[in-house]
């Protein structure tokens, strides 16, 4: 199926500002989707932690950007990742988003965050944070989406997170949550989890 979101016969999502060349538009999402990030560390979007605060999230962040900022993507997506040998993670599949979205946070908001020390708060945190990310909900722009969401969130819930340790690692966070997502239907759990709860305790104890 010809992927809709981009210029037909390339790789480049089509954008509000009708750029046409990858270098021209990794350089206005470096301008204008960086600018909103530091907005929303500053002032948080009010919300539940459902559904809709999530996807509120998103349509912030690439408001400027592109018109289905805040949208579920309408199609399948797969990534080559070269963590995984040119796998790409197993994402959810688009019609079953909204429904995935709704059971992740939901348990997420069900934990009881208060009670928990270093250890739990760095397991169950890294385990939501990854199965969020997992859905991949939007076209684009998942993993800035994530963080910050799950950074508000923590702030909100009594364990402040240091976001600048993820933004200057955003590098390693990614390939960290691909390597925790490494779970396949065919050839099976190739999981590993200690490279995004390493960042993520050190990340909370920054935060202190
Ligand atoms: N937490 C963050 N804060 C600020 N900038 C970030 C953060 N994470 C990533 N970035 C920057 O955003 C750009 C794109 O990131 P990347 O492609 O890894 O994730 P994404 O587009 O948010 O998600 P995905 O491609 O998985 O849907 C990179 O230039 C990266 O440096
Ligand atoms: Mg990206």
């Amino acid at each position: 199926m010809p992927d809709p979101y981009v210029l037909p016969g390339t790789a480049i999502l089509k954008n509000k500002f009708n750029l046409t060349t990858q270098q021209d538009l990794d350089d206005a999402e470096a301008d204008f989707a960086s600018l909103r990030l530091r907005e929303l560390a500053q002032n948080p979007i009010e919300g539940d932690y459902g559904v809709r605060h999530y996807l509120a999230f998103h349509r912030y962040i690439f408001q400027d950007l592109y018109d289905w900022a805040g949208e579920p993507r309408k199609m399948n997506i797969v990534k080559e990742e070269p963590a995984l040998g040119g796998l790409s993670v197993e994402y959810t599949d688009y019609t079953d988003i909204r429904k995935r979205l709704a059971q992740v946070l939901g348990a997420m908001r069900k934990r009881s965050w208060e009670n928990y020390d270093l250890d739990k708060l760095t397991k169950y945190f890294s385990h939501d944070l990854a199965a969020l990310w997992k859905i991949h909900a939007f076209r684009e722009g998942n993993t800035r989406t994530t963080i910050h969401f799950c950074c508000q969130f923590a702030d909100e819930h009594g364990f402040p997170i240091d976001r600048q340790l993820f933004e200057e690692n955003s590098h390693y966070v990614r390939t960290a949550l691909v390597a925790y997502n490494a779970v396949f239907s065919d050839i099976g759990d190739k999981s590993q989890k200690q490279y995004l709860e390493m960042i993520i305790r050190d990340g909370i104890e920054n935060g202190k």
